[in-house]
């Protein structure tokens, strides 16, 4: 037996100004679409923000349902409608934003393990990083290169065959 360390880079910003330029735009796109989130339930807003390489940007934010297991996050609200509007085109990355009416949220939000699974599905099918800015309403950006860095031993469509 041996232990192996698996590990990766976390970029973090203390200032949204200390972004390049689409950075900061994208990170703006996601805090606006958090504040038209649908969360009567939770309170909890989230905003996501799609960039693809042809420069167009695709928002998301969480639709709640009062059957709770109904509602979705704001990351597959996003990545999905990407998909669905923009196939094949390559995504570059994701901005994430998060607020609460109840509190302040003063950490980055990182998303479920469900949105992990379902954006690494695309990282993989189009076989280049998607990079996630993750924020809160206030305090540190972290910014990932990749989705498998926060979704190691992931699993894939390659497992479905024997090839
Ligand atoms: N939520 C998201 O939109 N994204 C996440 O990654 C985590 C949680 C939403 C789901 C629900 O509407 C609310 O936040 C509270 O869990």
């Amino acid at each position: 037996m041996k232990k192996q360390k698996i590990g990766f880079e976390l970029s973090v910003y203390d200032r949204k100004e200390d972004l390049s330029q689409i950075e900061q735009k994208l990170l703006s796109e996601a805090e606006e679409a958090r504040e038209n989130a649908y969360a009567p339930y939770s309170n909890f807003k989230v905003g996501a923000a799609v960039l693809l390489e042809n420069g167009e940007i695709v928002i998301g934010n969480n639709q709640e349902n009062a059957s709770y297991p109904s509602g979705l996050c704001a990351e597959r609200v996003a990545i999905f409608q990407t998909g669905a509007k923009y196939p094949g085109v390559t995504i570059k990355s994701i901005a994430i934003s998060a607020t609460s009416n109840d509190y302040v949220v003063d950490k980055p939000a990182g998303p479920c393990g469900n949105c992990r699974q379902s954006i690494i599905e695309y990282e993989q099918k189009q076989k280049s990083p998607i990079s996630l800015l993750l924020s809160g309403e206030k305090g540190q950006i972290f910014k990932c290169d990749s989705v498998a860095d926060i979704l190691p031993l992931a699993f894939s469509n390659s497992f479905l065959t024997d090839s």
